[in-house]
């Protein structure tokens, strides 16, 4: 019988401990390819031989959902199609608590005339936030906050160079079904060839009334939208997850961990109990711990021996 929990600290290339046809679905945040924070391991988009093997090791009909930046869905999804899976959608998971990332060109623009911009205050990073708002500057041992001196940098103030982000993708794709079988036969055959979309309907509110024409007693259908904030339209769908704040958990330091909960949404979408998830780039392992919960197998890799650790322990998988 297969452990609940399979890992592995290796690089994912091959997947050669699984066999072809075997795997349920595929849930991964692989790298994006734009070295976030400077970490080595962001540098490039993974080589497109990984979805070549995710696609012989996932059964016909198979559901995967792969993150992606913004930036460079375009080309991940050349490769995901290139490989042979089918692209059926791009889900939004839509957050309120993103960092800006910008740049104060007008500071730049002084600095290239040679004017010494105008000290106006100080500020201190939290997390990439600057605490207590931009107007709230901190003791003068922190930050120094400027605003533009010269004429030019004074008519270009509050120019930048990316706007705050507010959501990631995350492309649904699929292995094709076996030539000459249906939907309901590819079920029959391998147990997948569908969504789970029964499982992922998001509850009513307290209060709350009905939605719809034909309105479904356990809640609202679940949309490609997967949102942090209501938007009080009456017939909107979604579904609360925030961004996990770094050192929620004390021993993960992951860079980029996805929050449980959203996973776990993921993770109902794409299976049904016992049938196993594969996640080729399992980082800290939020896959594995959302699939725990959810009665599902789980077939992770990660080749830093630091995150595979944090894996170990988050999934039970290591004592202290
Ligand atoms: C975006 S992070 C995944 C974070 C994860 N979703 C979490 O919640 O912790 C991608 C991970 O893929 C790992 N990685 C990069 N290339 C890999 C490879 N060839 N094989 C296995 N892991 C790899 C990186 O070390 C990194 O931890």
């Amino acid at each position: 019988m297969q452990a609940p929990v399979q890992i592995f600290q290796k690089s994912c290339y091959g997947l050669s401990e699984l066999e072809g046809n075997s795997i349920d679905c595929m849930l991964t945040d692989p790298p994006y390819g734009i070295s976030f924070q400077n970490h080595y391991w962001d540098k490039d988009l993974p080589d497109k031989a990984i979805w070549t093997d995710s696609l012989r090791v996932l059964k016909p009909g198979a559901f995967a959902a792969v993150f992606s930046s913004v930036r460079l869905m375009h080309r991940l999804m050349v490769d995901l199609e290139d490989s042979g899976f089918l692209i059926k959608d791009v889900l939004f998971w839509a957050f309120l608590n993103g960092m800006p990332k910008s740049r104060e060109v007008a500071l730049d623009i002084d600095k290239e005339l040679g004017v010494e911009s105008e000290v106006i205050g100080h500020y201190k990073y939290v997390q990439g936030y600057k605490k207590g708002g931009a107007d709230q500057y901190y003791a003068a041992d922190k930050k120094v906050k400027r605003k533009p001196a010269s004429e030019l940098g004074k008519k270009y103030a509050g120019a930048g160079l990316g706007i705050k982000p507010s959501y990631e993708p995350i492309i649904l794709i699929q292995k094709p079904i076996d030539k000459g079988l249906s939907v309901a036969q590819s079920m029959i055959q391998y147990g997948v060839g569908a969504l789970n979309l029964e499982q992922t309907r998001l509850p009513y509110e307290e209060g709350e009334g009905k939605v719809g024409h034909n309105p479904h007693p356990a809640g609202r259908v679940m949309a490609n939208m997967i949102r942090v904030a209501p938007h009080h339209d009456g017939y909107d769908k979604y579904f609360l997850i925030p961004k996990v704040r770094q050192h929620a958990e004390a021993f993960n330091d992951h860079p980029t961990k996805k929050p449980v909960e959203l996973m776990q949404q993921l993770v109902k979408l794409l299976s049904w109990e016992r049938q196993t998830i594969l996640d080729p780039f399992m980082g800290s392992g939020s896959t594995g711990l959302a699939c725990s919960a959810l009665g599902r197998l789980f077939v992770g890799y990660e080749k830093e021996p630091h995150y595979f650790q944090i894996a170990q322990k988050r999934l039970g998988v290591l004592e202290d």
